[in-house]
C-alpha cells in the first residue's frame, strides 16, 4: 500500500483567502484561476449564485466588466473555479460610482483583473432580482481591516 503524503494538496493549491462562506485557493500550476470551496456556512449556495450571476452577465457588456469570470462549477456548487484577481495597491483610486446592482462594497471583495476593478464576491441573489441594469450609484466603499470591533 502506498503511503499518503501528510499534506497531499500543498503542491497543487495554496489557500489565499477565507470568508464567512468560502475558502479560496490559488492553483500552483495555473496562476490565472482560483478554486472557491463552499463551507457549511449560515447561507448555502454562494458558489451556485455567483455562477448564476456570471452566466446572466457574461455576454452583457456593462455587467461582465465588473465581475471576475467564473469558469466551472462542480459537486453541487461546493467547488467553483473563477479567474484570479489581484489585490489593488494601497494608493488605488476606488471609483466613485459603481453599477447599482453591485451589493457588498467591501474592498476585500474586489480585485484587479487586467488592470480593471472587478468583484470577486457577488454570490447573492440581489443582482438577479434587481436586474443587471446600466444604472450606476454612488459607491460606499468600506474596508474590513478598518472595521471597529
Ligand atoms: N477570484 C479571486 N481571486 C483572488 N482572490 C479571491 C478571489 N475570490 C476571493 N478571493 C479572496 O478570498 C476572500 C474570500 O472570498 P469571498 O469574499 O468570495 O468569500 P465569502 O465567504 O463569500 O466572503 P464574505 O465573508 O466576504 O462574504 C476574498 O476576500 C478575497 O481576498
Ligand atoms: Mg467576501
Amino acid at each position: 500500500m502506498t503511503k499518503r503524503p501528510k499534506k497531499p494538496l500543498e503542491d497543487v493549491w495554496t489557500q489565499i483567502g477565507q470568508g464567512l462562506y468560502r475558502k479560496v485557493f490559488s492553483l500552483q500550476n495555473n496562476p490565472d484561476w482560483v478554486v472557491k470551496l463552499e463551507l457549511d456556512g449560515p447561507t448555502p449556495h454562494n458558489n451556485m449564485m455567483e455562477f448564476a450571476v456570471w452566466t446572466a452577465c457574461e455576454f452583457y457588456d456593462p455587467g461582465k466588466h465588473w465581475l471576475a469570470p467564473c469558469r466551472e462549477i462542480y459537486n453541487e456548487g461546493r467547488i467553483l473555479v473563477q479567474r484570479k484577481v489581484e489585490t489593488p495597491p494601497d494608493d488605488f483610486e476606488w471609483p466613485e460610482r459603481v453599477p447599482n446592482w453591485l451589493t457588498d462594497l467591501k474592498k476585500q471583495n474586489f480585485g484587479l483583473l487586467d488592470g480593471r476593478l472587478v468583484s470577486c464576491d457577488y454570490g447573492c441573489d440581489l443582482p438577479l432580482a434587481k436586474g443587471i441594469s446600466k444604472r450606476m450609484k454612488k459607491a460606499e466603499w468600506w474596508d474590513e481591516r478598518k472595521r471597529v470591533k
